[in-house]
This record gives C-alpha cells, structure tokens and sequence, in this order.
C-alpha cells in the first residue's frame, strides 16, 4: 500500500482530551458521578422497589442530581470514534452533566471543526453542561437543546448525521433512532451506552442496513450502510 499522498502526523501535536483544561475538568467530573451514582443506584432500587418506572416523575427527580456518565473508557471510544470516522456532525441523546459531550467535542476540536447538537430534559444540567463548556474552551463546537429530545431534535434537524450518541432515557433509544434514521449519512455510526435497553439490540437486528458489534457489556456500536 502506497500512503505517500498521506500528511505525517505532527509528533509535538497533543490532543485536546489529555491536556489542560479538559484533562482537569474531566477528573473533576469522574470524580462527581462516581459520588453521584452509588446514591442514584439506591434511589432507583427504591423506587422500582414501590412500583414506579423509569420515565416517570419520581425517576426524573431522582436523575436529576446524578451525572450517570459514562465510564472513561466509553468516553475514550466516543473520541476515538469521532475522530477515525472523521464526525462533522455529531448529535448526542442525554447530555447529563458533560462527560461524554466533552469527549465528543474534544474530538471535533481535534478533528478541525464540527458541530455536537447535544440534547438534556434538565434545565440545571444544561446549564451547568453550559458552563463547562466554557470552561474547557469548546462551547463555540455545541449546541445544547433543552427539552425532550424527541420535541427538539425534529425543530433543529441536523443533517448527515456522522456519528449519533444514545445516551439518554434508555426505553426511548429505538424511538429517537427512529426519528433522526432519515438524517444518517451513510457509514455514520450510532453508539448507545447501555444497550441492553428495551428492544435496542432487537431493533437493531431486524434492519438490514445496520451492520452492529457489542463492547463489553453495555456500549452498542453500530455502522449504517452507505
Ligand atoms: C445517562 S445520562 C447521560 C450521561 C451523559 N451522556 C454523560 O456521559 O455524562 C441521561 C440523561 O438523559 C436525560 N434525558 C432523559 N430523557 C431525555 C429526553 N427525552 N430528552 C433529553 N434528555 C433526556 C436525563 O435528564 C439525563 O441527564
């Protein structure tokens, strides 16, 4: 193979994800959902517990202080993802408090450009997302829709999709793939964290033109043909 016609990668280059002020930022806030998760993970045993399900108002309250972020080795593959597949448009379903929408858009800065339209039903989460934003320098790269994304992501319409992020509530991952599947570029790729979501791998299966691997447990990645 000839890859003469190949630009050499600059050795004293360094990513945007291993160096101040994202690497910091996102200790502290590893730090914070590994504090949030284990009273989230109590809460919500309690209340399946009294009958109540995911989706409903005791189970929103009970998320809205917890990041439930995604473990860094999820976030170092979402950067790795983005910047192989050379994502121009990235749409991430869940925002939380930013962990992955920081990976996500350390990619793009290091891919050159793009836009993450990132998507959160929590005001307070947004905001703070928001904030870290500007902290880590990368807020001109995102675009937060406050609201339920099913309401706001048919309003913004990005399009070709180059890489999607299920990440939000988990028995709706089938219906907002649905909703943006008209938008995907083709080769794009989707990941779902927590992908043993209702009917998500099922899903999944039944449509030819998704070609789809498991790593590890929880995380779904999957390939939409051209
Ligand atoms: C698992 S957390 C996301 C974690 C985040 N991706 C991270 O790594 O830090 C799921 C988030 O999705 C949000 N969410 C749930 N349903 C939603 C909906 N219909 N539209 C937008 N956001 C939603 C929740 O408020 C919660 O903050």
């Amino acid at each position: 193979m000839n890859f003469a016609h190949r630009k050499p990668c600059d050795h004293r280059a360094m990513s945007t994800l291993t160096t101040a002020p994202v690497k910091p930022l996102l200790a502290t806030l590893f730090a914070d959902a590994r504090r949030t998760q284990e009273r989230f993970r109590l809460q919500r045993a309690d209340l399946l517990a009294q009958g109540h399900r995911p989706g409903s108002p005791e189970f929103a309250a009970a998320t809205r202080q917890a990041h439930l972020a995604v473990t860094p080795e999820t976030g170092q593959l979402l950067y790795l993802l983005t910047r192989t597949a050379k994502a121009r448009t990235v749409v991430e379903f869940g925002t939380s408090f930013g962990v992955s929408t920081l990976h996500l858009a350390a990619a793009l800065r290091d891919n050159g450009t793009g836009t993450l339209i990132t998507t959160e039903l929590e005001p307070t989460k947004a905001a703070a997302t928001r904030a870290t934003l500007a902290e880590a320098g990368l807020a001109d790269l995102v675009e937060i829709l406050e609201g339920d994304a099913r309401q706001t992501l048919p309003q913004r319409r990005p399009r070709p999709i180059d890489l999607l992020f299920l990440d939000g509530a988990n028995h709706l991952y089938v219906e907002v793939l649905r909703l943006l599947e008209p938008d995907l570029a083709p080769g794009a790729l989707v990941v779902a964290d927590n992908a043993g979501a209702p009917g998500y791998r099922d899903y999944l299966a039944t449509q030819d033109r998704y070609v789809s691997v498991s790593v590890g447990e929880r995380v779904e990645v999957t390939v939409v043909a051209d």
